[in-house]
């Protein structure tokens, strides 16, 4: 089972469009959903889940839906408070989280607060998160400190979430093959499962299918093969 998995969360314009619904009713049922797929990843034995909630680039849609996507945070951080104390869940955050608007910034800093000793599960939210933003905050960080020259061990060291463990499975939903700038630098072995189902639909079902396929891989990291 890999301890640490990511899920690119997509499709929430389509489901929404599909049901004739605004773009932002997609982004309030995906929202929802993550709490479902939360529990599941609990109870399959999972201890992080990174979820992919807003890049860098997301910053270019109408404002509109920004401002709906901006104000689910807070939602989610009240709403949904009860349920990570009584499970054991704690909230992080990754990614330029000093670029949300000041509501959505002072929720996440408040339940990351109350829920820093939680430790069943960590649910890692990437929020105005960019793979290659990290790594060049990452840069600015080193030379700041003067350093002339890094090893790979070092350089995890200056990433978001330093003591977090590369995901061994990188989930996407909504179809499409590619990484969106996430997890430039984790993803360099990880596993990747691309499903065609919209996030909002994403159930317990189709996260043990792909648990399924990622029990079937062969992770050779560059070795040979090992069974
Ligand atoms: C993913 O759903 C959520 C965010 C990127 C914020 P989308 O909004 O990208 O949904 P589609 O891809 O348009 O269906
Ligand atoms: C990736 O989805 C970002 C998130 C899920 C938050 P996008 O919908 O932004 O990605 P592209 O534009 O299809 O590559
Ligand atoms: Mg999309």
């Amino acid at each position: 089972m890999p301890d640490h998995i990511a899920i690119i969360m997509d499709g929430n314009g389509r489901w929404a469009q599909q049901r004739g619904l605004p773009r932002t009713a997609g982004h309030r049922a995906g929202a929802e959903n993550i709490s479902n797929v939360v529990d599941a990843a609990m109870k399959h034995g999972i201890k992080t889940l990174t979820v992919y909630a807003f890049s860098t680039e997301n910053w270019k849609r109408p404002l509109d839906e920004v401002n709906a996507l901006m104000a689910l945070i807070p939602e989610f951080c009240t709403g949904k408070l009860k349920d990570m104390m009584k499970n054991g869940v704690r909230l992080r955050t990754v990614g330029r989280t000093d670029d949300l608007p000041a509501l959505s910034r002072m929720a996440l800093l408040g339940t990351i607060a109350k829920t820093a000793k939680n430790d069943k599960f960590t649910l890692n939210m990437a929020l105005s998160y960019g793979g290659r933003a990290e790594i060049v905050d990452a840069v600015n960080k080193m030379l700041k400190e003067g350093r002339k020259s890094i090893t790979e061990a070092d350089f995890q060291n200056y990433l978001y979430a330093p003591d977090l463990p590369d995901p061994a499975l990188i989930i996407r939903t909504g179809g499409e093959m590619r990484l969106s700038n996430f997890l430039m630098w984790e993803s360099a072995y990880s596993e990747i499962y691309v499903t065609d189902t919209w996030w909002p639909d994403f159930s317990e079902a189709d996260l043990v299918k792909a648990l399924d396929w990622y029990a079937t891989r062969d992770r050779r990291f560059g070795g040979i093969k090992t069974k």
